[in-house]
């Protein structure tokens, strides 16, 4: 079988070469397509394919309808937003992700950005320290977890909400975590807001002003999720109306240039989306993705199949 591993934003080379090992050493072929800046490349390379593992690379319709051979799609990654799942299970062609994967990289992520805008950006000024700050964490899945660990090591208190823990507030307590029944809660009892949600119908747009004036006058939002959810008309009023309001993201705003030239460093978006962009995690994310497609050639399996079957 012939697996395309296309990433417009390339693995790091140590997980590349192993990838290839897990595909070779199962008598399968590998096909690179990296830093593509052209979608017909995509389209071409995946014409032939029988198997893909892609980042946040766009694979919809288009995409599919090129693949006459292809079977399976794995994002090596947690959020599989990029990929149409209803043309995917249209064509049948299995979509999986590689949950959990990653979510060290962008944990510690979240803590650079937090620092960066709590001590000013390190700019000499008098800032603030993390613990004893109320952090609240949108959504608890793999990510939101593994921030709660570490925030709990600042000494930071922590609440989070999702709609499974709200139903089940006792899974926080493993994580030292105060569950808390809706986000208008959150935002209120919270100084600090971290966002760990996918970007979905329920979601896009969602932390609007609504929510953020919830949130005291110095409050802080950072976004390692997508930019998707995130009312950018809304977050730039509610920086206008409060000097103390800062927001760091690792995927640019469209507005990011009115904002960088208006708020200072009360704003931080990073050059690309880099939550994922460790050498540690494109080998976990990486290598999860080869192994879960061999395992779906030998016996069919489809442990983190994502998309409904035809
Ligand atoms: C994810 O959904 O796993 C992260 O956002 C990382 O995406 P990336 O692989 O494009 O860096």
């Amino acid at each position: 079988m012939k697996f395309l591993i296309a990433t417009e934003k390339p693995f790091a080379p140590a997980a590349v070469k192993q990838i290839r090992e897990i595909i070779e050493n199962a008598g399968h072929e590998t096909v690179l397509l990296e830093k593509y800046t052209d979608k017909n490349e995509l389209l071409h390379a995946v014409s032939t394919a029988d198997a893909m593992i892609v980042r946040s690379d766009v694979v919809d319709k288009e995409v599919l309808d090129a693949a006459g051979n292809l079977k399976i799609v794995v994002r090596a990654g947690a959020g599989y937003d990029n990929v149409d799942l209803h043309a995917a299970t249209a064509n049948n062609i299995c979509v999986m992700n590689t949950p959990g994967q990653n979510s060290n990289a962008v944990a510690e992520l979240v803590f650079g950005m937090l620092l960066y805008l709590a001590r000013c950006s390190f700019d000499g000024s008098t800032g603030s320290e993390l613990k004893g700050k109320r952090l609240g964490l949108h959504a608890f899945g793999y990510i939101g977890k593994q921030v709660a660990k570490i925030a709990n090591g600042f000494g930071m208190e922590v609440l989070a909400y999702s709609p499974s823990l709200a139903l089940n507030p006792e899974k926080g307590k493993a994580f030292n975590v105060t569950a808390v029944q809706s986000p208008g809660e959150l935002y209120e009892k919270s100084e600090i807001i971290s966002l760990h949600m996918p970007a979905n119908d329920q979601t896009r747009g969602s932390i609007d002003y609504d929510l953020l004036s919830k949130l005291p006058q110095k409050g802080i939002v950072i976004n390692t999720a997508r930019k998707e959810v995130v009312n950018e008309a809304d977050m730039l009023r509610i920086m206008e109306e409060r000097p103390g309001f800062k927001y760091a993201t690792d995927i640019k705003p469209v507005n990011h240039d009115k904002m960088a030239r208006k708020f200072g460093n009360r704003y931080l978006a990073s050059a690309k989306k880099c939550g994922a962009q460790t050498s540690e995690a494109n080998v976990n994310a990486g290598l999860a993705a080869a192994e879960q497609i061999v395992k779906f050639f030998a016996d069919g399996d489809e442990t983190f199949r994502v998309n409904p079957i035809k």
